[in-house]
């Protein structure tokens, strides 16, 4: 059945939670003490482009999920009261600037995820902050180029449909047992599908299809219900996908999802692999980086390519 909602103005969605509490144990031991999500990415921490992307849509209060580590956390999006004075006497402005504007993204809040027992758990502590309005989640280590408007996308399609709606990519098969993946029919709109049903990080062999689930969603608030009832699952965790594959066989108020085909630039920071390739990117578009990190890029490329030519040549 189609979701719809059934109140007729539907409410403009104000929240996003981030949820930042997870391990990270794929980027040890660079996150033994701080968190995946204050890496930075050239020159800000990969959580600020998130921040800056929810602010983008609209989304002016900002729930964290954060976990062990959270300090660095709270104290990115904090006023830093001395050295903003150390740069007001020395008169740089432009530093200034740069390290007021974290703290200046939106009403920003923090909740603490006692134990990492999941995404789905991370988004449960969300609930007494987000009440009975659908929100975002945005995973705190998920870029999405700032170019590619997917969460505005994805916020219309469930003012229009109602339901929860999840951002789904096209991976490679190999790929699948690293994400969520669902099982679609199509609707009338381009790249907007109907999820019959969302299986765990499948082996390829279990895959529905080479859609994989990646870090944004926006979710009816029935999705707390589910969670408070759904046991871990796996690895042991209590998984988001697990609950909104119930939402997406349920039907009634709130019941159903959406895909949203995403076929945008996207870096999993949290992936050491995609990391480099998110640094790479973003260093070569940077406004005051961008030129010489390019010229040096291209003078690297070229003398690797001479150096594969002439193998007893050395590499800076
Ligand atoms: P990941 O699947 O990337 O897990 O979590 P992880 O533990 O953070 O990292 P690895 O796999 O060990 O390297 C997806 C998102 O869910 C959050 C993470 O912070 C990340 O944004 N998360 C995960 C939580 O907030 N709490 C959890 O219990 C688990």
């Amino acid at each position: 059945m189609t979701p719809s909602r059934t109140d007729s103005a539907p409410s403009p969605l104000v929240k996003a939670v981030i949820p930042a509490a997870g391990l990270g144990t794929r980027f040890l031991p660079a996150t033994k003490a701080t968190p995946k999500e204050m890496l930075p990415v050239v020159d800000k921490p990969a959580i600020q482009y998130v921040v800056e992307e929810a602010a983008r849509a609209g989304l002016q209060d900002v729930l964290m999920i954060t976990g062990r580590n959270k300090v660095a956390l709270e104290d990115h999006f904090d006023r830093h009261w001395e050295l903003e004075q150390a740069l007001e006497a020395k008169g740089d402005d432009r530093r200034l600037q740069r390290i007021r504007k974290s703290a200046t993204l939106g009403n920003i809040h923090f909740v603490r995820q006692g134990e990492p027992l999941g995404l789905g758990h991370a988004v449960l502590c969300a609930q007494a902050h987000v009440g009975d309005q659908p929100f975002a989640v945005l995973l705190g280590d998920d870029l999405i180029d700032a170019r590619d408007l997917l969460l505005e996308q994805m916020i219309a399609v469930q003012q229009a449909k109602g339901g929860s709606v999840v951002a789904l990519m096209e991976v490679p098969p190999e790929q699948t047992h690293l994400y969520g993946c669902a099982a679609v029919e199509e609707t009338d709109e381009p790249d907007v599908v109907r999820i019959t049903g969302l299986v765990e990080k499948p082996d390829p062999a279990d895959a529905p299809s080479n859609l994989a689930i990646i870090g944004r969603y926006v979710l009816d608030p029935s999705i707390f219900g589910v969670l408070e009832q759904t046991p871990p699952g796996r690895g042991n965790e209590i998984q988001l996908t697990d609950a909104l594959q119930e939402r997406a066989a349920a039907s009634g108020e709130g019941a159903g999802v959406h895909g949203v085909v995403f076929r945008g630039r996207r870096y999993d920071t949290g992936d050491r692999l995609d990391y480099l390739k998110a640094v790479v990117r973003l260093a070569r578009e940077h406004k005051e980086l961008g030129d010489d990190f390019s010229a040096w890029l291209e003078d690297y490329v070229a003398e690797l390519r001479d150096a594969d030519r002439t193998p007893s040549a050395t590499s800076r």
